[in-house]
């Protein structure tokens, strides 16, 4: 059994129906991120903000997890796997996989304007008016650019501890997450998933580094092909 460490972004979802960000098409054309996506956008103008999250989270209840999500799960059957991932969706959790870590938040929870930790499991729209238990302001449990990174030591500490690191659909240009592979272990094998891969700084710096350029869906299940059983 080797100790794997997942690190996925919005490319694993994109086949189950989610849109990327920074593809042509993708969500960063639609909007601007200091429009939705900033504490500074939240005080501007909230009502726009939690409208492009409400929008996010219906669509989201519309989808459903794709082979990439489901071999990761199978994975766990012969490995420790841990998945760190960038998305805001549930399509991990959905697909069965236990040891998920959420750098950027997530989209099925709200939480308190006045306390951080009250947070709230949320499947539907969130409106301005919507209150916490001691009566503050609902906001998306997200992120925003410019924000703390909560789950970053978290994350790092199962990074330095990985055998095998696995980065699928990223396009690594977001720090810290695209920073984590460098965290690694000198030995450790990191292979990157994507049709369009982009190495950033960490990553071309990294000995034993594989490419596999192909979409999740295609890609992943015939790499836990690959590695199920492995020993090491
Ligand atoms: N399978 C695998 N990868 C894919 C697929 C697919 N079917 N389709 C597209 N991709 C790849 C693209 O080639 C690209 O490299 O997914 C990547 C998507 O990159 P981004 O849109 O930049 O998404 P991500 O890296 O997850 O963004 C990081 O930025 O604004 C944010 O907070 C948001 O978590 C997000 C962060």
């Amino acid at each position: 059994m080797a100790k794997i460490v997942v690190l996925t972004g919005a490319g694993i979802s994109a086949e189950s129906g989610i849109k990327t960000f920074r593809d042509a098409g993708g969500l960063w054309e639609g909007y601007k991120i200091e429009d939705v996506a900033t504490p500074e956008a939240w005080e501007r103008q909230p009502g726009v903000v939690l409208e492009f999250y409400n929008e996010r989270r219906r669509q989201l209840l519309d989808v459903n997890p794709n082979l990439a999500h489901l071999s990761l799960k199978q994975l766990e059957d012969y490995h420790d796997v841990t998945i760190i991932t960038q998305n805001v969706d549930d399509l991990h959790e959905r697909a069965g996989s236990k040891h998920v870590i959420h750098l950027h938040g997530e989209l099925l929870k709200v939480r308190s304007t006045s306390d951080e930790h009250l947070v709230y499991e949320w499947k539907k729209d969130l409106f301005i008016g919507d209150m916490c238990a001691t009566g503050s302001q609902l906001r998306p449990h997200i992120v925003w650019f410019g924000e703390m990174v909560p789950m970053l030591e978290k994350a790092i500490d199962e990074v330095i501890q990985a055998e095998i690191v696995i980065i699928i659909g990223s396009s690594m240009q977001v720090y810290p997450a695209a920073g984590l592979v460098s965290y690694a272990p000198r030995g450790a094998v990191v292979f990157y998933i994507d049709p369009k891969p982009q190495i950033n700084h960490e990553m071309r710096m990294r000995h034993g580094l594989e490419i596999i350029e192909k979409s999740a869906v295609e890609g992943v299940p015939q790499l836990v092909r690959r590695i199920s059983g492995l020993q090491l």
